[in-house]
């Protein structure tokens, strides 16, 4: 699995639990962090939230990408398309490249083939009851498409890592734990609540919000950034709950 592009793309049914700021911080980190990484952003959002507001930080390294042939005329993914530009990018052979998606609420597993071509899929939650009611769905709904994939071999499916976001406190994070305890993913480390965060996609001044930003969730960004790096060395399936 070593020595070629990989792919992580954060998702989730539920809107507002932070995908598009973690896949933020997942970018900017490896761009920032390696200097011979190449970083494609793919925003399959069609509010375009990510792409419009980061298009400003593109460079030789650093790619964002909106293409409406990754969607099908009803909204949901067009599957071969994003599956056929995975493998295009993967056939490039480096282990520096990156493909980060960030894709929109609503997305449903089951139409969602291109997720089994992932490394990792990140879910992101917030603690509230109706996000942990609605992650826990989207969590089965994963197992499910995994299932129908029974003939694979399980080192190949993606690595599932849920990463509650918006916390407040130990105790928040630790309901996370016991309420998402029987599923089949690790259990990322919390994001506490900033309102830095607030601001992330906001074009200020000298980018000074962005700054502040990568700076305050700078242990964060490492450990999220390191998990990628080396997300061959996590074993696809933990039977339950596997806090990192
Ligand atoms: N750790 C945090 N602390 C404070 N605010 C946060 C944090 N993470 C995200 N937010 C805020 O929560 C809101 C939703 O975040 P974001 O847009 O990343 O979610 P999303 O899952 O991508 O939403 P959508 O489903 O609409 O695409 C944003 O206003 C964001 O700034
Ligand atoms: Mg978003």
């Amino acid at each position: 699995m070593n020595g070629r592009t990989k792919t992580a793309i954060f998702a989730n049914s539920k809107g507002g639990v932070g995908k598009s700021t973690v896949a933020l911080l997942m970018s900017m980190g490896l761009a920032t962090r390696h200097g011979d990484s190449k970083i494609e952003l793919i925003d399959l959002d069609p509010q375009a939230t990510s792409s419009d507001s980061l298009k400003r930080f593109a460079n030789r390294r650093f790619s964002v990408l909106q293409d409406d042939a990754f969607f099908l005329g009803n909204g949901f993914p067009n599957n071969s398309k994003i599956i056929s530009h995975i493998e295009q990018k993967g056939s490039f052979n480096h282990n520096n490249h990156y493909l980060i998606f960030d894709s929109p609420a609503g997305s449903e597993p089951a139409r969602s083939a291109f997720f089994l071509s992932c490394d990792i899929i990140f879910v992101p939650t917030s603690v509230s009851d109706a996000d942990i009611f609605a992650t826990r769905n989207f969590l089965n709904s994963l197992q499910d498409l995994f299932s129908s994939e029974a003939g694979t071999n399980a080192a190949k499916l993606p690595s599932v890592v849920i990463l509650p976001t918006m916390v407040d406190s130990r105790e928040d994070f630790n309901e996370v734990r016991i309420e998402l305890s029987s599923a089949a993913a690790y259990l990322g480390k919390p994001l506490y609540y900033s309102p830095l965060f607030r601001r992330a996609f906001r074009a200020e001044a000298e980018d000074k919000n962005v700054k502040d930003m990568l700076l305050h969730s700078s242990d964060y960004i490492n450990w999220l950034t390191n998990l990628l790096i080396h997300s061959h060395a996590i074993s696809p399936r933990p039977r339950k709950l596997f806090q990192l």
